[in-house]
């Protein structure tokens, strides 16, 4: 599976200690940018850049960090066939996987401290979707999308 993985300048730090918690483990992750702290970079370009690629290939998933989480995920939700969650904890990385079959994960560079973060992202990586009663409340979610 690839990992597509990116950042504002606020999460620049954490999504570099995810891309090498990630890539120690074996895993082919993408890192989309940003490469400079320094320069502020608005996170929608990258929310967006991450969500196409996720969206363009199938067996992929998507890691955004920002400063909350919450501005990459708004963004990347706007884009056909992302189910983007914000996530905290193990609990929620493990259920917007069965429940929802997110295809993004996005954590707060200033609310998550780093090893939940890494906790999060390697829960939110091996949890596959639980399908049965959730498959329809899903596909009902891809009916509002189509109908916009
Ligand atoms: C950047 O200062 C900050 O607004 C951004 O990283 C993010 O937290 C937005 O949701």
């Amino acid at each position: 599976m690839s990992i597509y993985i990116g950042s504002d300048h606020a999460g620049f730090g954490l999504k570099n200690v995810l891309r090498e918690h990630l890539k120690a483990q074996g895993q082919e992750v993408l890192d989309l940018g940003t490469f400079d702290a320094e320069v502020k970079v608005d996170y929608p370009d990258i929310a967006r850049e991450v969500a196409e690629k996720v969206r363009t290939n199938k067996d992929s998933a998507g890691i955004l960090v920002c400063g909350t989480g919450i501005g990459v995920a708004i963004a990347a939700n706007k884009v056909k066939g992302i189910r983007a969650a914000n996530v905290h904890d193990v609990t929620e990385a493990k259920f917007s996987r069965l429940h929802n079959d997110a295809n993004i994960v996005t954590v707060g560079a200033r609310t998550l401290g780093e090893e939940t973060a890494k906790e999060v992202v390697d829960t939110f990586l091996t949890t596959s979707f639980e399908a049965g009663r959730h498959l329809a409340r899903v596909e009902k979610i891809t009916a509002i999308e189509n109908e916009q």
